[in-house]
């Protein structure tokens, strides 16, 4: 007899279909799986027969073959244990009724519990949009897929309470889906507790309101990591839309907390300089999300940036340009989704004190210009804002006054992305620093003083083309957080500002 079970595959980031087919034939005893299994998959054998006998059912005697459909997707994981379970008990007799409509998921242990997987929310929106309208999965793994509206998500211990429920002895209440939790800031750093740095702060609550990349570049111990990590505080709050982004690719890489249903924050990745390429921006023999990936829809700060293995930080170039990072394999090739802001920290020289108002620099010319040549042009080009981060004066770190909080600036970068949301509705746009280039004359409109500003400043400081279309948008980030309509001299003049540094420290044209 020949049965089918629905189940559900992935691939890079995207989710189908894969039907499950059993058949229990008589003849010399032999158990294979067929349909291009990984070894993971392949190992189901031994973990679905120990939980069948675990569980006191019989183990069908004959030649059994399982078949993944549709057969020239590979399949990854240890996910069809439980659909292979429910086929062979189906196709053995010992399990009656109709799945058509229910999916099953879940890794089996020898004794029969359910083990939470990896990929559960992009499999649920593709079941859901294949039609289907229950799935049985593990319990550690319902909060994650009931957040797909619709979708009857039955949360299961282990495959005894599974057949009790499927022969109609118990009854499971589907999950229902988690209501939004009040997401408490007080556990992020603030930037009320970083003393002076007025400017540094300035400049990040414009990369936050515009979701630009930003270089913080300064002595040893003047609060550069410390300002990067009080960012959360002050980045907007992520849609529904971009939860469920950031959300399905830590469910791909199996980052997403046991029992967490979406991520409500925007994400901080702080990868160490020791990451590989394919750490940093994905890859692996079994393609998985880098750290570039996880932080979609948030920051991506690389503290001690000349530190960091050179072909990593290079391999970040086209896919911060695009938002996507391919990874292309012979079985082809995969996309992730990486739209980050960029956060840098670093030192200008090796010492630490190249540029120090009152310390000495020790180190020689060629030091500071071989340490400073370890960022790239091309890199240091996109990034928007390069700010000083210089040392902190006694008087401001001696102060009992507390600086501004983090909510107060918050409140700010929201309204500026409010604005920014009501100009690019309609579009795929999210921010100003997304602008595409079609796009930009009509977002960023200059009154006539400021286009002759800009127009001094393009040919003083020989801008590139690249940098005329960075500035432009920031300015109009700068604009967004004064609420002016059109950009103004004064916003042109800072976000010029903002890339000073590439003449003081690399000596180079922007
Ligand atoms: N502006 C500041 N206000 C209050 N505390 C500060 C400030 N700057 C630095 N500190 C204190 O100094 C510590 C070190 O700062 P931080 O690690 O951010 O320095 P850094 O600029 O990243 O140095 P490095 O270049 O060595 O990485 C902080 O943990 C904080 O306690
Ligand atoms: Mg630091």
């Amino acid at each position: 007899m020949v049965t089918q079970i629905c189940s559900m595959g992935i691939y890079g980031f995207t989710a189908f279909p894969v039907y499950v087919e059993a058949d229990v034939s008589r003849a010399l005893p032999s158990f294979e799986i067929v349909g291009l299994p990984d070894a993971a998959v392949r190992e189901s054998r031994d973990r679905v027969r120990s939980a069948v006998k675990n569980c006191g059912l019989s183990f069908p005697t004959g030649k059994i073959i399982v078949n993944l459909a549709p057969a020239n997707q590979k399949k990854e994981g240890s996910i069809y244990d439980l659909p292979i379970f429910i086929a062979l008990l189906c196709a053995s007799g010992q399990l009656k009724g109709e799945f058509r409509d229910t999916v099953f998921l879940g890794e089996l242990s020898l004794s029969g519990d359910l083990r939470p997987i990896k990929g559960v929310l992009p499999m649920a929106i593709a079941a859901f949009e294949a039609g289907f309208q229950k799935m049985i999965i593990p319990k550690a793994n319902a909060a994650e897929a009931a957040v797909v509206e619709g979708m009857k998500v039955y949360p299961i211990q282990d495959v005894k309470e599974l057949l009790k429920f499927l022969h109609g002895e118990i009854k499971i209440l589907p999950q229902t889906p988690e209501a939004p939790t009040l997401k408490s800031e007080q556990s992020l750093p603030d930037f009320a507790d970083v003393r002076g740095q007025e400017q540094a702060k300035r400049a990040l609550e414009i990369a936050a309101a515009g979701g630009h990349n930003i270089l913080l570049i300064g002595p040893p111990g003047s609060g550069k990591s410390m300002l990067a990590k009080c960012l959360p505080s002050i980045l907007p709050d992520l849609s529904f839309e971009e939860q469920i982004e950031t959300t399905k690719l830590y469910s791909i890489a199996g980052e997403l907390p046991e029992g967490s249903s979406l991520i409500q924050r925007r994400p901080f990745r702080s990868p160490h300089h020791t990451v590989s390429a394919a750490g940093l921006s994905g890859g692996g023999q079994i393609p998985h999300p880098g750290e570039l990936s996880l932080a979609h829809n948030g920051v991506l700060f690389l503290d001690e940036l000349p530190q960091f293995n050179h072909t990593a930080i290079e391999a970040l170039r086209q896919p911060l340009e695009d938002g996507t990072v391919t990874i292309s394999r012979v079985s082809g090739s995969i996309r992730y989704p990486c739209s980050v802001m960029l956060v840098a920290a670093m030192n200008p020289c090796p010492c630490g004190y190249y540029g120090h108002p009152t310390r000495e620099c020790i180190c020689t010319p060629q030091a500071v210009s071989r340490y400073l040549n370890r960022v790239s042009g091309p890199l240091l080009d996109r990034l928007d804002l390069h700010i000083e981060v210089p040392p902190v004066a006694y008087e401001a770190l001696a102060s009992k006054q507390k600086a501004e909080p983090s909510s107060a600036i918050k409140e700010r970068v929201q309204e500026a992305r409010k604005i920014q949301n009501q100009r690019f509705s309609g579009t795929n746009i999210r921010s100003n620093a997304k602008i595409t280039p079609e796009f930009l004359q009509q977002a960023c409109r200059l009154t006539p003083p400021a286009e002759m500003l800009l127009k001094k400043a393009f040919q003083k400081l020989g801008l590139s083309a690249r940098a005329y279309n960075r500035v432009l948008k920031v300015s109009r980030t700068i604009a967004d957080l004064d609420r002016q309509k059109d950009i103004l001299p004064r916003h042109v003049a800072e976000a010029v500002q903002y890339r000073s540094l590439d003449r003081k420290y690399w000596n180079r044209q922007i």
